[in-house]
């Protein structure tokens, strides 16, 4: 299949394939920048996107990732993710044609298109599905049914649940299965979203034809949803296992053979030890995935900016087994996603604290209910039994705008700006491909029309992810209004970020030990392009750390002018970030 696809690869991927051997580390390069979002929310169809290309460019924009945009079922379907058809594009974002066609476009650009391949379950409506349930011998492995609870409860002794408030548990009753008997089918998600099996090799071969289907449109970045949990193993939590990785090796193998110019981001919202694994760094490296998210940096971020205090999150990143060189994190501030918080009681220990208090603490602080927070989100999944819940809310909601302009308190609004801009700061900072997710550059406040909706209403993750504002749009060119510094801040972020080889994924992150609490420090070092600190200052008040960190460095970008040094400090104001480097 591999070597068929390979032969029936089109002239132009041809080329681009001839072109990676070149530039192959094309998505480490600290050129790239990337964006995220929902085609009809940003531009209304495939087709609508071309309009957008501008934006794109003015962003520095070398990466898009267009939210799931093939054929969902209808009704319900968990923003796309409960596919109906892998052959398909939904009809009201265009056709598989128009996706090829953007697909060219924007590498006529320079952009590489991202797209999903939800690979841990199907709608409940795909064909593969009704297949299974009706006896087709050709699905007869894709799914698992079992007769009666036995099984079920034997494995949800130890899944904990991702939807705990409206889909308890990991299975769901489904009277058609087993052969009219009805059986209890693994639903990992919502009811409406089957599980595959991917024991069965069959179940491997048809998402593989999905792969090539999708890379010979062009698609030139898989992003493997809910990577985790392609594994199941009895008395585990079914994440993480060594099934998971393997597959993805796998189906990663005959992708390089078919499509070489093709990567794969995996989707793995995990514990920062189980991160790095998906990188391809097992007992020696794997190539696995080229990219994975970052959700350490995102989680520590969020962490440190309620807590004014950056101890955690220097301790934790520090102690992480360190990319592969020949990979990169995807690192942001925001998805489309609930916000986890994925904080090690290990930990939590090293810097004092306890990792449930201080979980249950950012729930408050980011729902907005502790006492003095400035934030405006909201509890996603709130489970009765354990307490545990995770965050909604956009970037700008979560760093205090919404809440100050709510309270036209101007002094309010420039801390939320800071605390937006010094996130973005950080994670354009840090290394690898920072994506941008559609609205932030705006400061987009979060969106209540969801609730009208009957199909969203019950998923609060809906608030932050708006409809593009075309009146906040409009003033993007206005440093006098709030989307125009944040706009302009983020562009000066992406120039800058270009002309600095030490922000090339390959080099290490180091974090050094600071003796003020309020400061996060980074540390980059290329053999192309010297050293690189980046610094922010989480709290309100002034802060400092060592000169020598910065001695015979430059203050290439900054939130408040050339970094000052004086009595043998650098010194740093509230809420403040700065990036330096060797001149
Ligand atoms: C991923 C998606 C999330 C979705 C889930 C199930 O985690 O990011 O939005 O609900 O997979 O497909
Ligand atoms: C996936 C993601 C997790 C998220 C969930 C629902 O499991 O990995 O972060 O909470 O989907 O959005």
């Amino acid at each position: 299949a591999a070597l068929a696809a390979a032969a029936a690869r089109p002239q132009a991927l041809r080329e681009l394939d001839r072109r990676r051997e070149v530039d192959g580390d094309w998505f480490q390069d600290p050129r790239t920048v990337g964006y995220v979002a929902y085609t009809d929310r940003f531009a209304g169809t495939l087709r609508g996107i071309r309009t957008r290309l501008d934006h794109l460019s003015d962003l520095g924009v070398r990466y898009l990732h267009l939210m799931p945009l093939l054929r969902p079922r209808d009704g319900e379907n968990d923003g796309g993710y409960a596919v109906a058809d892998y052959t398909a594009v939904d009809p009201r974002l265009g056709t598989m044609d128009d996706l090829e066609s953007l697909a060219g476009a924007l590498r006529e650009r320079g952009m590489s298109l991202c797209v999903d391949l939800v690979l841990n379950h199907t709608a409940a409506e795909h064909p593969w599905a009704r297949g299974w349930l009706a006896g087709d011998p050709r699905y007869a492995g894709f799914y698992t049914a079992y007769p009666d609870r036995e099984m079920p409860d034997a494995w949800e002794a130890t899944i904990p649940d991702v939807f705990p408030d409206r889909a308890p548990g990991s299975f769901s009753w489904v009277p058609g299965a087993n052969g009219g008997d009805g059986g209890w089918v693994w639903t990992t998600f919502w009811d409406y979203q089957w599980d595959l099996d991917w024991t069965c090799p069959e179940v491997f071969a048809a998402m593989l034809g999905t792969v090539f289907t999708l890379a010979g449109r062009g698609v030139e970045v898989l992003r493997m949803d809910a990577a985790p949990f392609l594994g199941k193993r009895l008395g585990t939590n079914c994440q993480n296992q060594p099934e998971a990785h393997d597959v993805l090796q796998a189906l990663h193998a005959l992708t390089r053979i078919a499509a070489p110019a093709v990567v794969f981001k995996a989707e793995a919202i995990v514990a920062p030890d189980d991160l790095v694994g998906y990188l391809g760094a097992h007992d020696r490296y794997r190539p696995e995935c080229e990219l994975a998210y970052h959700n350490q940096l995102m989680v520590m971020v969020w962490s440190s900016l309620a807590t004014r205090d950056a101890r955690l999150a220097a301790h934790a990143l520090r102690r992480m087994t360190p990319a592969p060189p020949t990979t990169a994190w995807a690192t942001y501030v925001r998805c489309h996603d609930d916000i986890g918080w994925a904080v090690s009681d290990v930990d939590a220990a090293a810097v004092g604290w306890d990792g449930p208090s201080h979980r249950r603490f950012l729930n408050d602080f980011f729902a907005g209910r502790f006492p003095g927070s400035f934030a405006r989100g909201a509890l996603f999944q709130e489970d009765p039994d354990t307490g545990d819940a995770r965050i909604s809310g956009s970037a700008a909601a979560l760093c205090g705008i919404d809440d100050a302009r709510a309270r036209h308190d101007p002094a309010a609004l420039d801390a939320g700006v800071r605390r937006l801009l010094l996130a973005h700061a950080v994670v354009y900072g840090w290394g690898g491909i920072p994506l941008l997710y559609m609205g932030d550059e705006l400061a987009l406040a979060n969106d209540t029309g969801y609730r009208a909706d009957p199909e969203r209403a019950a998923d609060n993750r809906w608030m932050h992810r708006p409809p593009m504002d075309e009146a906040a749009f409009a003033r993007r060119y206005d440093p006098d209004t709030v989307e125009g510094r944040v706009f302009g801040a983020l562009t000066g972020l992406a120039a800058v970020r270009a002309e600095l080889p030490a922000l090339h994924a390959s080099a290490p992150v180091e974090v050094p030990v600071l003796d003020d609490p309020a400061v996060l420090g980074w540390t980059r070092r290329h053999p192309r392009g010297g050293r690189f600190v980046g610094l922010v200052n989480v709290s309100d008040r002034p802060a400092s750390v060592d000169a020598a960190l910065v001695t015979g460095l430059d203050t290439v970008l900054s939130s408040d002018g050339p970094v000052r040094t004086e009595g043998g400090r650098a010194h740093l104001p509230p809420l403040s970030w700065a990036w330096l480097a060797e001149p």
